[in-house]
């Protein structure tokens, strides 16, 4: 099967209240990991990259590694650009082949974000690929903002409706107390379902997306932490929040830390109980099944996706 854009599966997840994984990718062994996953699931997936991930494997790399697992499995997959920082590199993946695009214009003031995010919608769309656009901003615990600049990060929902109806954009992101990374909350995990229940009244036809949407697994920290690493204090989204994120009206939600935590888990172990070890196999093989069994539990137990393709 091609690559699709998100336009079905997003309609399908707002209609039957589940939520679409999208997966940072940066090479094979998280490629082979999550398409196995999505496939034994039967479940559409999101591969991501980000322009980070662009420099380091290279397009035409991810582009082929992708399509070498879509001739083994019949599985839905779009190819997205996480938070392209500009209308070149936005551009420059609609031309390479890229199925969905995100332009993240949240640093910029209300009117900047709608201009910028306009220019490249017109052009994606004029390609037939689709638009994810961000409003609010996600502060990590490490930024101390006190609670009125807490509030005015969060994505205000009238904005949101103005915001969507001027950019023709096909999802949001919008920032409802998540945050980047392996540190989202000091004390109790909270999010803002408030605000993302006045978001779907607006706006009950628009996929939302929720970035920084790790849970970060306490099981890998704890394998990470026991072999060598510094973690301590790590502290993600619960799985029940996330649940209830998908049951709640968002369409999209965004892992890489988790990923990123089962790899090096499976490193670190092998290292550790295997000095004499120094094929990359091995120690990649061990981070590859973790990887899948991560992908696999978020789509069956907390996404809900499975059995949708
Ligand atoms: O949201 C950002 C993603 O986690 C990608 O991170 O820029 O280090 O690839 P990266
Ligand atoms: P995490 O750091 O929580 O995995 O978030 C990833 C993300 O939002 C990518 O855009
Ligand atoms: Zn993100």
């Amino acid at each position: 099967m091609p690559l699709v854009t998100t336009k079905e599966m997003f309609k399908k997840s707002i209609e039957e209240k589940f939520a679409i994984g999208a997966f940072n990718i940066n090479n094979m062994e998280f490629v082979q990991a999550i398409l196995d996953a999505a496939a034994e699931e039967s479940s559409p997936v999101i591969l991501q990259t980000s322009s980070s991930a662009l420099k380091y494997a290279r397009i035409p790399y991810l582009k082929h590694m992708i399509e070498a697992g879509l001739e083994e499995h019949d599985v839905e997959v779009a190819l997205h650009l996480d938070h392209g920082p500009d209308f070149e590199t936005c551009k420059l993946c609609v031309d390479s082949g890229y199925t969905s695009v995100m332009f993240d214009g949240s640093k910029y003031d209300f009117e900047k974000n709608i201009e910028l995010t306009k220019q490249v919608v017109d052009y994606a769309h004029s390609k037939g690929v689709v638009v994810e656009a961000e409003l609010g901003k996600l502060a990590g615990i490490e930024d101390n903002v006190n609670v009125s600049e807490e509030d005015s990060m969060f994505t205000n929902p009238e904005e949101a409706l103005e915001f969507v109806k001027r950019t023709n954009c096909d999802s949001l992101a919008i920032a409802i107390g998540t945050s980047h990374g392996a540190y989202k909350f000091k004390g109790e995990a909270k999010l803002r379902f408030d605000i993302l229940e006045k978001v779907k009244e607006l706006l009950p036809d628009t996929p939302i997306v929720l970035h920084g949407a790790s849970t970060v697994i306490p099981e890998y920290v704890q394998i990470c932490n026991e072999f060598g690493a510094t973690l301590a204090g790590a502290k993600g989204v619960p799985d029940e929040m996330l649940h209830e994120a998908s049951k709640r009206g968002v369409s999209k939600i965004n892992v890489d830390t988790d990923l990123r935590l089962a790899m090096t888990a499976g490193i670190r172990k092998t290292f550790a109980e295997n000095p004499e070890v120094f094929d990359p196999r091995k120690y990649l093989g061990l981070g590859r099944d973790y990887i899948k069994e991560t992908v696999k539990h978020k789509i069956v137990d907390v996404f809900g996706s499975n059995e949708k393709a």
